[in-house]
C-alpha cells in the first residue's frame, strides 16, 4: 500500500458508503490480538502518520512482533501485553480498532467484539475478520476425517495425516485442503487442521451481532482486486453500496468459497 490517511483509505475501499464526518487527521489505531505483528505492521504502513497500539495475550508472539518491527525500522507501533476483555483500563479510544482472525478463537467472540467496540471513538471504525461456516467447510470436513482416523497433532501424526489425505480418492472436498499452502509445512498444517478452539459464523448471525452492538456495516474487503465485488455487483446490481448482508448471504450460498479465508469487513460506530 501507499500510505494514506484513514479517511482516504476508507473512501477508496467503500466509495458508495455514506462517510460523513470522517476525521482526516492522523489516526490512532488499536490492533487487538496482533499475534506475530503482521496486521500491526500492515496498518502502520497503510495509514499515513498513524499511531498503532498492538496488543496480544501471548508474550512469545509479542516478542517476535517487536523483533520484526525493529528489523523493518517501523517506529509507530507500541506493543503491549493485554487481554481484549480488559482493555477498559486503557482509558483511551481509537479511530480504528482491528481484530482479524482473533475473535473466533475466543471463548465468547461477542463479548470480545463488544469490549473492543467500547474502545472506538464516535464515528470511528472497526475492521473485523471472522471465520465463515461455509467457507471453512473443507477444513471442518478434514478435521472430521482426522478425528475418525485418530491422527495426533505431533510431527509424525501430522505427516501420517497428510499422507492419508493425499492418498484419499474420490473426496473432492477433502482433497481441496491440499491446495492450501499451509498444508505443506508442519506448523502450518497443525494450525490449519488441528487448531483447537474455533467459532464459525454465518452472515445472518454476524448481521444480528452488528445490530446488537449498534454498529453500521460498511462492507467487505477482499484481497482479490475487485473480482468478488464485481461478481456480486453483477448478481445484485440493486445493492449500490454492496452492503446488504442478506444478499451477501445468498451470494455466498451460490459461491461457497467466496469467504474461504474469512469474512473481512468494516463497520462504523455511530456518533
Ligand atoms: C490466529 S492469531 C491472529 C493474529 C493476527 N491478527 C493475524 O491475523 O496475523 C490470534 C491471536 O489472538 C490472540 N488472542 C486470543 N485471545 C485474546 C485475548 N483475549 N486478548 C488478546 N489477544 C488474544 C492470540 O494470542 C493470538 O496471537
Amino acid at each position: 500500500f501507499d500510505a494514506a490517511p484513514l479517511a482516504a483509505v476508507v473512501r477508496e475501499i467503500f466509495p458508495a458508503a455514506d462517510l460523513a464526518r470522517v476525521n482526516d487527521s492522523p489516526a490512532s489505531i488499536l490492533v487487538a490480538g496482533c499475534g506475530t505483528g503482521q496486521n500491526a505492521i500492515i496498518a502502520a504502513r497503510r495509514f499515513a502518520d498513524a499511531n498503532v497500539l498492538a496488543v496480544d495475550l501471548s508474550r512469545a508472539s509479542l516478542g517476535y512482533a517487536m523483533r520484526k518491527t525493529r528489523e523493518l525500522a517501523i517506529r509507530n507501533i507500541d506493543y503491549r501485553q493485554a487481554d481484549i476483555l480488559a482493555l477498559g483500563s486503557l482509558g483511551k479510544r481509537f479511530d480504528l480498532v482491528e481484530a482479524s482472525g482473533v475473535l473466533h478463537h475466543m471463548a465468547d467472540p461477542f463479548a470480545g467484539w463488544s469490549a473492543l467496540a467500547k474502545r472506538v471513538k464516535p464515528d470511528g471504525f472497526m475492521r473485523i475478520g471472522l471465520y465463515s461456516e461455509r467457507g471453512r467447510r473443507a477444513i471442518v470436513h478434514a478435521r472430521e476425517f482426522i478425528a475418525r482416523h485418530g491422527f495426533k497433532p505431533t510431527p509424525s501424526g501430522i505427516r501420517r495425516c497428510r499422507a492419508a489425505i493425499l492418498a484419499a480418492k474420490g473426496d473432492e472436498l477433502l482433497a481441496s485442503v491440499t491446495r492450501n499452502e499451509d498444508f505443506y509445512s508442519l506448523s502450518g498444517c497443525r494450525d490449519l487442521l488441528f487448531h483447537v478452539q474455533e467459532h464459525r459464523f454465518q452472515l445472518p448471525q454476524i448481521a444480528a451481532m452488528i445490530d446488537r452492538l449498534g454498529l453500521r456495516f460498511l462492507g467487505f474487503e477482499f484481497p482479490d482486486s475487485g473480482i468478488s465485488a464485481a461478481r456480486y455487483r453483477a448478481r445484485f446490481p440493486e445493492d449500490l453500496a454492496l452492503a446488504d448482508l442478506g444478499k451477501w448471504d445468498r451470494y455466498e450460498e451460490e459461491n461457497p468459497s467466496a469467504f474461504a479465508r474469512m469474512y473481512q469487513f468494516w463497520v462504523r460506530v455511530p456518533a
